[in-house]
């Protein structure tokens, strides 16, 4: 059993606090309009969904995630809270393209917006799935990122490196800047002993052929 499927049991619990407040500001940057097709990248547990739903448009939501046990609390708060049109599916975020997404839908698919919290410090080859990620939105189409980075690496970067198997070195949102335009980028308040490093969300548009 992989490590997060066993961390899906007690995740919600030990971090939702923590990260609520931060999820809510990474929603309002994402700036939905009504129709829009959203993807959330390795949404775990499908703790941002809730914000995502309460800005009351009428979209379509599709979540990704390589833990079949983080899925499974995605899909038990799926039925709970009785949302429509959010569908989970399992994938390895290094292989994502829009042709493997529609072999899951089964029809031809864009995105308008896509959001990972919390994901790109933790999925290997981070750099190269940023760029697939990238290629999943339409013209115009929005990324907004959620993560940490280590300025000063301590004790606490160390500890939650290793609880979250994450590697909180990775400048991301540098990365994001260049290869986006409207580039924004804001620092959250959590504190650095929480969470390892400065916690961040970058959004950026996709950038004209
Ligand atoms: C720290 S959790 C973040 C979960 C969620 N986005 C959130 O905001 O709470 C990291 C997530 O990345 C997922 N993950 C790790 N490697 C992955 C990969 N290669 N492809 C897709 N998801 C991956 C884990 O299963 C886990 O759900």
């Amino acid at each position: 059993m992989k490590w997060y499927d066993i961390f899906s049991n007690f995740y919600d619990s030990s971090l939702e606090k923590l990260y609520f407040s931060s999820r809510k500001r990474a929603i309002e940057l994402l700036d939905l309009k009504d129709n829009q097709t959203i993807i959330d990248i390795a949404c775990g547990t499908g703790a941002n969904f809730k914000h995502i739903k309460t800005s009351n448009h009428n979209f379509t939501l599709y979540g990704t995630d390589y833990s079949s046990g983080m899925l499974k609390k995605g899909q038990d708060s799926i039925e709970k809270n009785s949302w429509t049109n959010t569908f989970l599916f399992q994938a390895d975020a290094r292989e994502l393209t829009l042709s493997s997404i529609e072999n899951f839908t089964g029809k031809k698919i864009s995105f308008d917006r896509v959001i990972c919290v919390l994901g790109l410090s933790v999925i290997p080859e981070w750099e190269m799935v940023l760029d697939n990620l990238i290629g999943l939105l339409n013209e115009n189409g929005k990324i907004v990122i959620v993560d940490v980075f280590a300025e000063k690496r301590n004790l606490n970067t160390w500890l939650v490196e290793k609880v979250a198997k994450a590697d909180l070195n990775r400048r991301i949102w540098q990365t994001l800047k260049i290869k986006t335009d409207n580039f924004h980028q804001e620092y959250l308040p959590v504190k650095e002993s929480k969470v390892g490093g400065k916690l961040f969300v970058a959004v950026g548009t996709k950038r004209r052929k």
